[in-house]
């Protein structure tokens, strides 16, 4: 293994250009202590974003090697065995400078798909029991693990072809909310997610699926969420 990571770096804002820094490799060597290096260490005007680096905040998503990925959780030995990385911005999102993605799109579209938990009880409720091995919590619990990091966005060609789509993190959010026993907008939230842009755009290509770091299926969420949609027409909800 050679002792320096050869490394290719997106630098914008456009038209933008790939510089080329050289980083010595380290055990355990996360793609975000890449990045962090060279802004230290080679070239303070390095803009990218990160926050926890445990893999919680979602905020250092970046396209490595041509996939998006979480860059903290991701080592270097994992995906640059030839000493070889390129590393740019996130795709479908537009970029403000450098690795950095302006995220607003990404989540006003949480807001149109109805991404919001709505409760119809007050504090002096009692709390709500919810059976854990029940179908709708199972599925629930599935998908509420993610942490927003957009990763499964920027893989998605369906975003990539029509940028009013949802998208697979919205989506996924609005099945959690669909299949949560509690909340009290079901209907409203499938009449948001029904349109064009809503889960029946998705082609099932599973590229969210696949590169999801927290092992999460928008696939599977948005698929209940055409069935689910499909049956309250049927019923006469929509
Ligand atoms: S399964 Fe649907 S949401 Fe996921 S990447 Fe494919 S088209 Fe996009
Ligand atoms: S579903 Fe997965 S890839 Fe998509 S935003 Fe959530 S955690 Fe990230
Ligand atoms: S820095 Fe928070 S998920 Fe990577």
């Amino acid at each position: 293994m050679s002792s320096t990571l050869h490394v290719r770096v997106w630098r914008g804002p456009q038209p933008g250009a790939f510089q080329r820094f050289d980083v010595p490799r380290a055990p355990s060597q996360t793609i975000l202590d890449v990045v962090t290096y060279i802004q230290r260490v080679l070239d303070p005007t390095l803009a990218y974003r990160f926050a926890c680096r445990v893999g919680m905040c979602g905020s250092c998503a970046m396209t490595v090697n041509g996939v998006p990925r979480w860059t903290c959780r991701t080592h270097v030995d994992k995906v640059a065995q030839a000493g070889e990385l390129e590393i740019a911005p996130l795709r479908n999102l537009p970029p403000i400078r450098d690795l950095v993605v302006d995220m607003r799109e990404f989540f006003d579209k949480w807001t149109r798909a109805e991404g919001r938990f709505k409760g119809a009880t007050t504090k002096q409720s009692d709390f709500a029991r919810v059976a854990p091995d029940s179908e709708k919590r199972r599925d629930a619990d599935a998908g509420i693990e993610c942490i927003g990091c957009g990763v499964c966005y920027s893989a998605c060609d369906v975003v990539a072809w029509n940028s009013d789509y949802l998208g697979p993190a919205a989506l996924n959010r609005a099945w959690t909310l669909v299949q949560d026993e509690r909340d009290a907008a079901r209907v409203e939230r499938l009449q948001a997610v029904a349109g064009d842009a809503g889960c029946h755009a998705c082609h099932t290509h599973v590229s969210c699926t696949e590169r999801c770091p927290k092992n999460i299926s928008p696939t599977a969420s948005i698929a209940g969420l055409k069935r689910a949609v499909l049956k309250a027409a049927l019923e006469g909800e929509l």
